[in-house]
C-alpha cells in the first residue's frame, strides 16, 4: 500500500509517533552537523515548519543534502519521533529524502527579515515567507466565515455578474469592457465611438458593485449576498483603495436601517471570533511582528457593542475635537479618512455606525428620511482604517426613486428593471457591502491592502 502524504500541520499535532510518515514541501532552512543535516520543512499548511533530520548515512547522503538548499522541494519518509530539541514536539527522522526540485543561491527568499515592498516586487513567491503565509491562510479561512455565518442564517449565494451596463455607485469609476480596436473604432455619423458595433452592443463595464443584482434577488429570496471581485478605476494611490477588491454584500427583504445595522455588527463579529479561534498560530505570529496591539484590539471589538452616530453628529464632535485638519469639514462634506479615524480611534475608541448621510453625498438608490435632506445610510468605521462597510435602506416608493435618479442625472430607461422591483411587490429592504481588503487589513494588523489580496492592482500596476 502506498503511503499518502501528511500535511506538517497534522504532523505537528500528532497524537503519537509514526513508523512511516511521508512528508512534501520546501527547504526553509538546512544546517549540517558531524553526522546528519538539520532541514526545516515547511509546506504551508502552517506557519510552524516541521524539523527533519537527514543522517549522514542516507545512500544519498553526500549527493543530495547539499541540493537540499533554501527554498528547494523535498519528499521525505521517515519516522515521526519525539523531538529532542526544545520548541517542537515531534521531529522526522528521514529513511529516504528526494530533492524534487533544485532552487539555487539565487533564490529570493533566503532566510532574512525583507521589506513589504521587495516582497511586493515577488508577489509569486512572497506566499512562502512566514508572513504572506498568515495572511493567505487568513484570507482562505475569512472567506469561509463568511459563506457559514450566512449560509446558517438561510441566507441564498447569489452571484452577480462581473460584466454590467450600469452604474451601480453612479461615481463614474468604471472599468470599460470592449472588444473595439481602440486605435480604429467604428464611429457614428454624428462622429462619436459607435458602441452599437461592441460586443454587448453598448456600452458595457466591470461591475462596481453587485447591490442592484442582489435587491432583484432579495426581493425574490429574501435574504441573499453576494461575494465576488468588484472594480474601482478610482485613481486614489492608497494603502486602503485596489482598483480589484472583493466585497461581500448581504441584502434583506423587509428590513430597516436598524436591521441593517444589527447585522453589519453581528457579521463583523462573527468573522473576529472565527479567525481567532481557527487562526490562531498565524494570528499570534502578525501579532508579534507586525502589530503588537493586534489581539488586544480585536478582543475589545468582540466585547463591546459597536457604537452609533448620526452624521450629524459626527460633524459637531469633530468641530467640537479642537483639532485643525488638513480638510476642514461642515455639514454637507464627505468625511474624510483623517475625521473617520479620529471618530473611531480617539473619540469612540471602537468600531462606531455613522448614518443618516446627507442625500447629496450618496447615490440615488438611498431611502430619503422625512426631512428631504438626509438618506438612510450608514458606514462602519473601525479603529486603524476608517470606513470597510458601507450600506444603506433602499428607496422602496417609485415615485421618491424616480425624483433621484432625475436628481442625480440617470435616465429611468436605463434602470427598468430596477423601477420594477417598486412597481411590483415592492418592499423596504436593506443591504451593505464589506470591503474583504479592509476586513483582512482588520483582522491581520497589516497596514497597506496590496499585502493582503494575492496580486495588487493599484494605478499604474497591475504586474502578475
Ligand atoms: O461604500 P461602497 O462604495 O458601497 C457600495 O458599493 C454599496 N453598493 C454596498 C451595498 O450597499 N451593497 O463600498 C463598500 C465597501 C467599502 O466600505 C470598502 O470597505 C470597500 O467596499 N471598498 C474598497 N475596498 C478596496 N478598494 C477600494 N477601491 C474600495 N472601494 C470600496
Ligand atoms: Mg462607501
Amino acid at each position: 500500500m502506498s503511503l499518502s502524504r501528511t500535511l506538517v500541520k497534522d504532523a505537528l499535532l500528532a497524537a503519537g509517533p509514526a513508523d512511516a510518515i511521508l512528508l512534501q514541501g520546501w527547504v526553509r532552512t538546512r544546517r549540517d552537523a558531524k553526522g546528519f543535516s538539520f532541514v526545516e520543512l515547511n509546506d504551508g499548511s502552517s506557519l510552524k515548519g516541521i524539523q527533519v533530520i537527514a543522517p549522514a548515512t542516507l545512500p544519498n547522503y553526500a549527493a543530495d543534502l547539499p541540493r537540499a538548499a533554501t527554498g528547494a522541494a523535498l519528499e521525505v519518509r521517515g519516522r515521526l519521533v519525539a523531538s529532542q530539541g526544545a520548541g517542537q514536539k515531534w521531529e522526522v527522522v528521514a529513511e529516504t529524502l528526494t530533492v524534487v526540485g533544485e532552487a539555487d543561491a539565487t533564490y529570493p527568499l533566503q532566510k532574512k527579515g525583507h521589506s513589504l515592498e521587495f516582497l511586493r516586487e515577488i508577489a509569486h513567491l512572497r506566499p512562502r515567507s512566514n508572513l504572506f503565509g498568515a495572511v493567505f491562510r487568513i484570507r482562505s479561512r475569512l472567506a469561509y466565515a463568511v459563506h457559514q455565518f450566512f449560509q446558517e442564517r438561510s441566507f441564498a449565494y447569489v452571484h452577480a455578474p462581473i460584466i454590467t451596463t450600469s452604474d451601480c455607485e453612479g461615481a463614474g469609476e468604471l472599468f470599460r469592457v470592449t472588444t473595439l480596436d481602440a486605435s480604429h473604432p467604428p464611429m457614428t455619423e454624428a462622429g462619436d465611438v459607435d458602441f452599437r458595433q461592441d460586443f454587448f452592443a453598448r456600452k458595457a463595464y466591470l461591475t462596481v458593485s453587485g447591490q442592484l443584482e442582489a435587491e432583484v434577488f432579495a426581493c425574490a429570496l429574501s435574504n441573499v449576498y453576494t461575494f465576488g471581485p468588484t472594480f474601482r478605476a478610482e485613481n486614489s494611490n492608497t494603502s486602503r483603495h485596489a482598483a480589484e477588491f472583493w466585497m461581500i454584500e448581504p441584502e434583506m427583504a423587509f428590513c430597516d436601517l436598524e436591521g441593517n445595522m444589527a447585522l453589519a455588527e453581528e457579521f463583523v463579529k462573527h468573522l473576529i471570533r472565527d479567525v481567532r479561534q481557527h487562526c490562531a498560530g498565524d494570528l499570534e505570529f502578525l501579532g508579534k511582528f507586525v502589530d503588537q496591539g493586534l489581539l488586544a484590539r480585536l478582543d475589545f471589538v468582540l466585547e463591546r457593542p459597536f457604537q452609533r452616530c448620526s452624521y450629524t453628529e459626527a460633524i459637531e464632535l469633530l468641530a467640537k475635537s479642537g483639532r485643525t485638519w488638513e480638510h476642514p469639514v461642515a455639514w454637507g462634506d464627505n468625511l474624510q479618512s483623517e475625521h473617520e479615524r479620529y471618530l473611531a480611534e480617539e473619540h469612540f475608541k471602537c468600531p462606531v455606525t455613522v448614518y443618516n448621510y446627507p442625500r447629496t453625498l450618496k447615490p440615488f438608490y438611498m431611502r430619503v428620511n422625512e426631512d428631504g435632506r438626509t438618506v438612510r445610510a450608514m458606514d462602519l468605521l473601525v479603529p486603524g482604517i476608517g470606513e470597510i462597510i458601507g450600506g444603506s435602506q433602499r428607496e422602496e416608493r417609485l415615485e421618491v426613486l424616480r425624483e433621484n435618479l432625475a436628481q442625480h442625472q440617470l435616465p429611468e430607461k436605463e434602470y427598468w428593471w430596477y423601477l420594477d422591483l417598486r412597481r411590483y411587490g415592492t418592499v423596504p429592504h436593506a443591504g451593505f457591502g464589506l470591503g474583504f481588503e479592509r476586513m483582512l487589513m482588520f483582522v491581520t494588523g497589516v497596514a497597506n491592502i496590496r499585502d493582503v489580496i494575492p496580486f495588487a492592482r493599484t494605478p499604474g500596476s497591475a504586474d502578475f
